[in-house]
């Protein structure tokens, strides 16, 4: 993960159970390469800017650090999750000298260092300064040079502090010098036009004439470029294309004008994950965030799923994709899926230049095709957060696949069955997403460094892990302390021959986990981290905690007591939730809770909200501790249960509370047996009722 940037607390390796379906619909976060463009032309704007649906993650945090270092006003906190950028209109107000530079630190985000370094050279012109941008190991072996001498062409002075060509850079305000046309290669990144186009309106003022943009060889990955352009177009600033047979752009002396607002599109290359297990795990999965309208090149990717055999259907803001199989059938049986290794896709043959990135999601695509597929012109790859051929190349090989590869292209034969396989990730989110697909080839597949995903899509796993619970038949029962559910839960999944999942369990073992180290019931982060990394695992019902049975020791009070005081915390809840939605497998699941319905499953075909008078649970309670030969209180008892239950059902976060829809069975004067039947004939209800069938 990107040092020290991320606040998200990540296990080492994360487990995906193997995968059969996914349905649902996702709003996508805010586009990656939309963000940084807008935060740094926002910065350099005249007047301020109200970001909204802004991305949240390493890359666009690196940027607005770098911003702040540079005396920009960036206010991250406004109560509606928008961030308040006030423009500095082309001169950053701290610059440093040589005798005390600016640390600009960049994590690992290519577009930061080759925006911001042309947009430093032409501000710190007038005012002088000195700025030094660092980063990861990684970006400093990723290539800068193309730009540096397009920079030190017009005088720019700039001085690589490790390899030449390469970051950490020194940047000096120095004058510069007016030029015909300032010329930059585009056939390592379109970065680097980006960064110039973006700093040139600054420039052209200097000038007092327009700066014309000269692009040597081949210009890969256009779309980047048309979407600079139209963003630059939302602050004013038109970015002409000259005719003739050289690829120049033209920028006028203007103003950057800050736009009063821009709302940020969802994220193209984010959306191909979902897009493409909806190929691979039947769908439909829509996203939306991105769509017929997007400015993105990205979504292109949709065109060649299609290639591939997925069905794709479009939106103004929103795309959808499923697979042609199983022919007209929209509710497969269940042991279909189960038996079904995904192999329904055709292989393909394209060229990618244009969608460099979501191409990466085609690779792991072609795992699952009939026939090979053939990824070309991705070139680029190998200068990206890792060298991505290879790694694409390596981790298919690992699941069974064999590829071959050259220096811009790559090919994948699928293999029959895909291998068990721990996936290695390479500090590349790409990777990390994108092979987590490879969870649907009915094995299961570790993730190392899933955290690597903070870099663009913080929560990807937990989304992921919510579109294939949908596909999976659940039923939820939550309810206060002692109302039953346990009972009941496990009755009801033993009679409908689906998995169960105690959830409270995980909550007490969480506590547990954290006693036994000694940890402070009131540290949030040092619970969460805990609650995060330790080792579980359910062999049938009993739980082992770092390989040690628990089951025991998890059913004292006073560690359910333990457990309500830690599940106030939003992180923590937060870290739990995959674990718990991983239980969502096919045939089917019955989870119970207190947050089931509400929040962990809130597609659950049947959600029922157990209840009883609180003397009836401290007595079930009572009966239940002296039957495993605990000692208990019945009056104590109570006392403890209502204090939980006022403390469940007042917490910020996911309180106890019917959820909407929700059955409510008050088992008061009920028995197991009453409770048990009214639970599985309402489940038998709705199942007829939404597909026709009985479970
Ligand atoms: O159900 P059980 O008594 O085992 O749960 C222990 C505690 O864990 C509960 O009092 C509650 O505070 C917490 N919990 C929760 N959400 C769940 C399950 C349990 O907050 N889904």
């Amino acid at each position: 993960m990107a040092q020290g940037l991320s606040l998200v607390i990540a296990p080492k390796t994360l487990l995906l159970s193997p995968r059969r379906g996914i349905t649902g619909e996702v709003v996508l976060p805010g586009s990656k390469s939309i963000s940084n463009r807008v935060l740094l032309l926002a910065a350099l704007a005249k007047g301020s800017t109200r970001l909204v649906r802004l991305l949240k993650s390493d890359d666009t945090e690196v940027m607005i650090q770098s911003l702040q270092r540079l005396g920009v006003a960036i206010d991250v906190s406004p109560p509606d999750g928008a961030i308040q950028v006030t423009g500095c209109n082309g001169v950053f107000s701290q610059t440093g000298s040589t005798a005390h530079p600016i640390q600009l630190f960049v994590g690992n985000s290519g577009l930061t260092i080759r925006t911001l370094l042309p947009a430093l050279v032409v501000a710190m012109a007038r005012t002088g300064g000195c700025v030094d941008i660092s980063g990861v190991a990684r970006m400093h072996e990723r290539p800068i040079q193309d730009l540096v001498d397009g920079c030190r062409a017009i005088g720019a002075k700039i001085d690589y502090l490790g390899q030449p060509g390469f970051p950490p850079l020194r940047v000096e305000g120095v004058p510069l010098r007016v030029a015909p046309a300032i010329t930059v290669r585009g056939d390592t990144s379109s970065q680097y036009l980006t960064g110039l186009l973006q700093a040139a309106p600054i420039l052209a003022r200097q000038w007092g004439q327009p700066v014309r943009v000269k692009v040597e060889g081949e210009l890969i990955s256009q779309p980047y470029v048309e979407m600079t352009r139209s963003v630059m177009a939302r602050f004013g600033v038109p970015v002409k294309r000259e005719t003739g047979a050289e690829l120049v752009y033209a920028i006028a002396p203007t103003e950057i004008i800050a736009p009063e607002e821009f709302a940020v599109e969802g994220d193209a290359s984010s959306a191909s994950y979902f897009l493409a297990a909806g190929a691979i795990g039947h769908g439909p999965v829509r996203v939306v965030g991105v769509g017929r309208d997007s400015v993105q090149g990205d979504i292109h990717f949709a065109q060649a799923l299609e290639k591939m055999g997925a069905q794709i259907q479009w939106g103004p803001d929103w795309i959808e994709s499923s697979c042609h199989e199983p022919a007209a059938d929209a509710h497969p049986m269940e042991e279909d899926l189960v038996h079904r290794m995904p192999h329904h896709l055709r292989g393909v043959d394209l060229d990618c230049n244009a969608i460099p990135d979501a191409a990466m999601t085609l690779a792991v695509c072609g795992l699952f095709a009939a026939g090979p597929t053939t990824l070309r012109n991705i070139g680029s790859w190998r200068v990206k957060e890792t060298d991505r051929i290879a790694a694409v190349a390596a981790e298919c090989e690992r699941l069974g696949a064999r590829v071959e590869s050259g220096h811009d292209w790559i090919r994948i034969h699928p293999p029959q069955a895909l291998l068990p396989a721990t996936i290695q990730t390479y500090d590349d989110h790409r990777m990390a997403m994108s092979f987590s697909l490879a969870s649907f080839g009915n094995t299961a597949i570790r993730i190392d460094d899933p955290g690597c995903v903070a870099k663009t899509f913080p929560e990807y796993f937990e989304a992921l892990s919510g579109l294939c619970a949908q596909a999976v038949p659940v039923l939820t029962i939550d309810g206060p302390t002692a109302s039953g559910k346990g009972t009941i839960a496990s009755q009801v999944a033993a009679e409908l021959g689906f998995g169960y999942l105690d959830s409270g369990a995980l909550y007490r073992i969480a506590a547990l986990a954290a006693q036994q180290e000694g940890i402070d019931l009131k540290d949030e982060r040092a619970l969460t981290s805990k609650a995060t990394t330790m080792e579980l695992e359910f062999q049938g019902q009993t739980a082992l905690l770092d390989g040690v049975s628990v089951g025991e020791a998890i059913r004292q009070e006073q560690v359910g007591l333990m457990a309500s005081q830690i599940a106030v915390f939003p992180s923590l809840r937060q870290a739990l939730m995959l674990r718990q939605r991983d239980f969502a497998r096919l045939p089917g699941l019955v989870a119970d809770g207190r947050d089931m319905g509400t929040v962990v499953f809130p597609h659950a075909r049947l959600k029922v909200f157990l209840t009883a008078t609180p003397r009836a649970r401290a007595e079930r309670r009572y009966k239940q501790l002296i039957d495993k030969g605990f000692s208990a209180n019945l009056d104590s008892l109570s006392a403890d249960l209502e204090a939980r239950d006022a403390r469940d059902a007042s917490r910020a976060v996911a309180p106890l509370k019917p959820a909407s829809g929700a059955v409510v069975i008050d088992s008061t004067d009920l028995s197991i047996n009453e409770v048990v039947q009214a639970v599985v004939n309402a489940w038998h209800q709705v199942s007829v009722k939404q597909t026709g069938r009985l479970t």
